[in-house]
Parts: C-alpha cells; structure tokens; sequence
C-alpha cells in the first residue's frame, strides 16, 4: 500500500499564489482531483512530480521526502502531463523505447516485453509503427498512459487526460486508467465531473490554490440529499432568484434557464426537489455553501 502525503504545500508565480498550504493524504486507488480553469491543479501535480520546487511545504512518498530526495519518486512516478507540447516524428514503439531506457529500463528483451505490453493494454499495438504526430487526440492521451506507466510506476499522475476525447474514447480512456488504478495511487486531475463520478473513490475539489473540500464522492453526494431544488424560469427572472435564494447553478435545458437551489427547508414558489448528482456537490462546494470541516477530512 503506497501513500502520498502533501502537508502545507505553496507555490507563488511572482504575486499570484497558486498553492495555497495544500494538505492532502492519498492513498492506493483513483483520487480525483477536480477544479476548474486555475485553481492550481497542473501546478499541484508538476510540484508532487518534483519539475518545480514549492515555496513552502512537505510532500512525503511512502515516508521519504521526496522534495530532498526527488529520485526516490522519479523512479516509481508516471507521470502524463496536461500538454505534451510538440509530438516527435518518430514511431510510436520507437519513442516507447526511448522513454523506456530513460526510465531506466536497459536490458532490451525485458524492454520490448513491456514495451509491446503496454502497446497492447492502450490498444495501440496496430499503429505502433506510425509517428505520433499523426495520432488523434485520444490515440496521443492513450499514447501518454502508455509511456506513463513505463516501469511499473507506484504512483500516476494524470493531468487533464480526457480534454478534448469525444465520448467513446473517453470510455477507453476510462478503462484503462481503471485497469492500472486498483494497485497503485492514481491522482487524476480534471474540471469533467463525470470523470471523477465514474473513476474515483475518493477525490478532492480544488479552488484558487485551496482544497475546498475533500471526500467520497458518493458521501458527498449524500449530503445534498433532501436539500436540492430545481426551477425553470424566465431569462429576466435569475437575478431576482439569485438574490431571494441561495442559487448554486444556472444551466440551459431546451433553450430555458434552470436554476438551482441549495436549501434546507422547502423553497415553494414552484421549485421542485431534485436528486443531488456529484455535478451538484461540485457546484455547491464552488459557491461556498458546503464548508470542509463539516464534510470533508482534511488531512
Ligand atoms: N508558469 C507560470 N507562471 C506564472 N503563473 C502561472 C504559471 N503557471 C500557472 N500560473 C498561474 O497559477 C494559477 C494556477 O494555474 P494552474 O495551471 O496550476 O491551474 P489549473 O487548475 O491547472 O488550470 P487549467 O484547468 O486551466 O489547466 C493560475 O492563476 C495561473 O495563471
Ligand atoms: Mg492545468
């Protein structure tokens, strides 16, 4: 059983601070990590794959410091980054390949094994002799677990992996990552909420550099049962909902604005009760109205 433990971290880009004293415990399995545009994910996972240092802070890897001690997690670490920047002309297995003996791995017949294993696994065995630079979007991500999990890595950090894949191969995607998840601790971090419902047993939302809230997304989901209501209302009518109730979300359906409210007691006026989903949660936790140290365990 592997763990990962980030106490305090900070991170400032000059006076932005992306990092707020983040503490978080992660053990084995799917953690999702969800938040949206900015809230310091990327910077979260460069910081714990040790490709910048923090400004303040401890992330401990199975009880070594890894920010002192960066090869100790460089070798058991994946890592597949939000942007790859530019893709090499080169084939797929031979970058494999090449990738496999940076990694360490040197003696070629145990290479190649894992090499056209892990080809197979990402269903990319067929075009394994073709540039990745003329992969699409979702051979390029498959591509990316694929050398990511090169060395048996302990721990996998996928940053924004589904972005852009349309839904079949996002279910691929899914699979795969699953298939890895269940021995060694798998950080996904994402905005697509149904990544984090369908992957993650345990997740984190991340906002302006804090975690906002931390849990199981199913117990989270819980607690907004009972408390979640819906109603469809004239364009020219959210803001005087906005300001009667406590509004999380305003979405479109068929062209008519929904809004929704977060309360205890039954608004009446026409709402009705709705089924919280983990999107809710999201939306709540965003507003503010779900407090961490009623929810969540921060650790
Ligand atoms: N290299 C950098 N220099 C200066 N500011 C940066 C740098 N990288 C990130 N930031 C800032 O730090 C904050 C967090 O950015 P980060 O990329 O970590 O967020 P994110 O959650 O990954 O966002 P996204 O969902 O858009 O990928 C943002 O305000 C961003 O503008
Ligand atoms: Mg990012």
């Amino acid at each position: 059983m592997s763990r990962l433990q980030i106490h305090q971290l900070t991170k400032r880009y000059g006076t932005v601070t992306a990092l707020n004293g983040i503490s978080l415990s992660i053990s084995n399995g799917m953690f999702g990590l969800l938040g949206p545009n900015g809230a310091g994910k990327s910077t979260l996972m460069r910081t714990i794959a040790t490709l910048q240092p923090p400004d303040a802070g401890q992330i401990l890897f199975d009880g070594t410091n890894i920010l002192r001690q960066p090869a100790f997690l460089r070798s058991r670490l994946g890592y597949l980054p939000q942007d790859f920047g530019v893709y090499p002309r080169t084939s797929a297995l031979s970058l494999l390949h090449h990738l496999a003996v940076l990694k360490g791995i040197t003696h070629a017949g145990e290479r190649s094994e894992q090499v056209d294993a892990l080809l197979q696994q990402t269903h990319l065995y067929h075009v394994r002799k073709q540039s990745v630079s003329t992969f699409s979007g979702g051979m390029r991500q498959r591509f990316g677990i694929a050398q990511a999990l090169l060395g048996n890595p302990q721990l996998v950090i996928a940053d924004e992996p589904t972005a852009g894949l349309d839904p079949l191969e996002r279910n691929r995607f899914h699979d795969l990552l699953c298939e890895v998840g269940e021995n060694i601790v798998v950080i996904l971090s994402t905005h697509i909420v149904e990544d984090v419902h369908d992957l993650c047993p345990d997740m984190a939302i991340l906002s302006g550099g804090s975690i906002i809230l931390r849990g199981k997304p199913a117990e989270l989901t819980d607690s907004l049962r009972g408390r979640l209501w819906r109603k469809t209302v004239e364009n020219n009518a959210v803001a005087a909902h906005q300001q009667a109730w406590n509004v999380i979300s305003v979405r479109l359906s068929a062209g008519r604005k929904q809004v929704f409210v977060l309360s205890d007691t039954e608004p009446g006026q026409g709402f009705e009760p709705i089924a919280p989903g983990l999107e809710m949660v999201y939306f709540a936790a965003l507003d503010g109205a779900m407090r961490p140290e009623k929810e969540a365990v921060v650790c």
